[in-house]
C-alpha cells in the first residue's frame, strides 16, 4: 500500500464537515488520512491558527466546509466566511495543494435551471451570509486566475442529511413541522427548489481529488437532478407523522409578510426589555418559501463523476431523516413524546423509565437483547416507507 494521503478538513463539527469526516474515516481510510482541527484549535478567524497548524502538518489538500452561523453580524461572516476562506486557498496556494470550497445556492438569483455561471450582483443589500460567500466565489476565480490556485467550488442548494445539529435549513423547516409551529402552508403550489443529499457529497469530492485535471479551476452545482415542490414535501413529512397541522391552506405572501413583520417587532420589544428573543429561523428564508431556485445539475451529469444512487432523494430519505431528528429532538426535549410505538418499538426506554426492576429480569434472563445495536433506522425507514407510499404515488 502506498502512503496515504493526508487531508484537512475545517469545519467538521458541522452537518457537511461532520459527513466528510465521517466518510473519510471509515470508507476511504485506507487511501486518505484525515484530520480536522476543530475552532479551537483553528479558528478561521485567527491567521496566526491558520500557519501555525500547517507548518506542523503535512497536508495534501484542505477541505472548507466552515461557516459562522448563518445570522452572524458582519464583522464574524466576513471574517470566517471570507477572510478564512481566502486565507486558506492562500495556504492551499503556498503549499501547492488543491483547495475545496463548500459554497452556497445564497449566492444565487431566484430562478429556474440556474447555472455555476449565474449569481447574483455583489451590493451591499446582500445579507451579511451570500455576501461573504459571494465575494469567496469570486476571489478563489482571481487566485486561480492570477496565480494558479488548484481549487474547486461545490455549490449546495438546500442541504438535508443526519447530523444538522444546530438545526439549520431544511431542518429548521423540518423541526417547525414536527414541532406544529406551522399552522398553515408558509408557501404557494408549485414552488420548486433544488436539494443536496449532504451523504452523497463526500464521494464526490473524493472523486474530484483524485481528477485534478479535469475539476481544477470549476463550480459545480451539487444538487439532486430533480426539484422537489415545497408544498409537496411539506404535506409528505406531515402525512408521514400523521398530524393535523399544517393545514392544506395556503398563506398568501403578502400576509405573511406582514406576519414576520408583526413577530420582527415583538422579538425586538422583548429584547428592548432584557427578555432574550431570536427570530423563528426558518422566516429567515421565508421569500425562498415563496419562489422558486433551481440548480442546473447538467455540469454535474456531464462530468466524469457518477451518482451511485441516483434514485435516491429527499422523498426516499424522508423515513430515515424523520426517524433520526425525532428520536434525537424528543431525546433532547425539544419537543412531544411522538408516535411511540412506532419510533421506539421495542419500547425499551418505557420499560427503563417505568418497570426497570423487570426490564433488568427480562434481560438477565435473555429474553430481550438490548446489546444488540440501535434500532435499524433503515428497517423503519422502510416501515414509514411502505405505510406511506400510497400517499406519495397519490401526489
Ligand atoms: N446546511 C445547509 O443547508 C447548507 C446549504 C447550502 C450551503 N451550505 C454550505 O455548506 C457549508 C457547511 O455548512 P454546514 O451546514 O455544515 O454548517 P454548520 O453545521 O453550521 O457547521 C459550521 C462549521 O464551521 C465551524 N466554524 C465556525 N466558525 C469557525 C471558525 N472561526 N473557525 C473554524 N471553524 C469554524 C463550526 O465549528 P464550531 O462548531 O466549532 O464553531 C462548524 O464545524 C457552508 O459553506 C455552507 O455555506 C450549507
Amino acid at each position: 500500500m502506498g502512503s496515504k494521503r493526508v487531508g484537512v478538513i475545517i469545519g467538521g463539527s458541522g452537518l457537511i464537515g461532520g459527513t466528510l469526516l465521517y466518510y473519510f474515516k471509515t470508507k476511504a481510510a485506507d487511501h486518505v488520512e484525515i484530520l480536522a482541527p476543530n475552532s479551537k484549535k483553528l479558528s478561521l478567524r485567527v491567521p496566526e491558527d491558520i500557519n501555525q497548524y500547517f507548518s506542523q502538518t503535512k497536508a495534501d489538500f484542505i477541505i472548507n466546509s466552515a461557516i459562522a452561523a448563518i445570522d452572524s453580524d458582519p464583522q464574524l461572516a466576513f471574517e470566517v466566511n471570507y477572510l478564512g476562506a481566502i486565507n486558506l486557498a492562500r495556504k492551499a496556494l503556498e503549499l501547492n495543494i488543491p483547495y475545496i470550497h463548500i459554497s452556497s445556492a445564497a449566492i444565487l438569483p431566484l430562478g429556474e435551471n440556474l447555472t455555476e455561471e449565474d449569481h447574483l450582483p455583489l451590493t451591499k443589500d446582500l445579507s451579511n451570509y451570500a455576501k461573504s460567500k459571494l465575494m469567496t466565489e469570486m476571489t478563489l476565480k482571481h487566485l486561480h486566475e492570477t496565480q494558479g490556485l488548484d481549487y474547486t467550488i461545490v455549490r449546495l442548494a438546500v442541504v438535508y442529511g443526519k447530523h444538522d445539529h444546530k438545526i439549520q435549513g431544511f431542518h429548521r423547516l423540518f423541526f417547525s413541522i414536527v414541532d406544529q409551529a406551522m399552522p398553515f402552508m408558509l408557501t404557494k403550489r408549485g414552488v420548486m427548489h433544488s436539494y443536496s443529499n449532504a451523504q452523497k457529497l463526500p464521494d464526490f469530492i473524493h472523486h474530484m481529488l483524485d481528477h485534478r485535471e479535469e475539476f481544477t479551476g470549476q463550480t459545480y452545482n451539487f444538487v439532486d437532478r430533480n426539484p422537489v415542490e415545497l408544498a409537496q414535501l411539506i404535506l409528505t413529512i406531515k402525512s408521514y407523522l400523521e398530524l393535523s397541522v399544517p393545514k392544506e391552506v395556503y398563506v398568501p405572501y403578502a400576509l405573511a409578510r406582514i406576519g414576520k413583520k408583526v413577530i420582527e417587532l415583538i422579538v425586538k420589544g422583548l429584547i428592548r426589555i432584557g427578555i432574550e428573543a431570536k427570530m423563528p429561523g426558518e422566516l429567515m428564508f421565508l421569500d425562498r418559501f415563496y419562489q422558486a431556485q433551481t440548480l442546473s445539475p447538467e455540469k454535474l451529469l456531464h462530468s466524469s463523476y457518477v451518482d451511485p444512487d441516483p434514485q435516491k432523494t429527499i422523498f426516499t430519505e424522508l423515513p430515515d431523516i424523520i426517524q433520526y431528528y425525532v428520536t434525537r429532538w424528543e431525546q433532547l426535549n425539544l419537543i412531544e413524546p411522538f408516535n411511540k410505538e412506532f419510533f421506539d418499538p421495542k419500547k425499551r426506554a418505557e420499560e427503563f423509565l417505568h418497570s426497570p426492576e423487570t426490564l433488568l429480569e427480562l434481560i438477565h434472563a435473555g429474553a430481550v437483547d438490548p446489546f444488540a445495536g440501535p434500532v435499524d433506522p433503515c428497517r423503519n425507514g422502510k416501515d414509514l416507507l411502505q405505510k406511506n407510499s400510497s400517499y406519495l404515488k397519490n401526489n
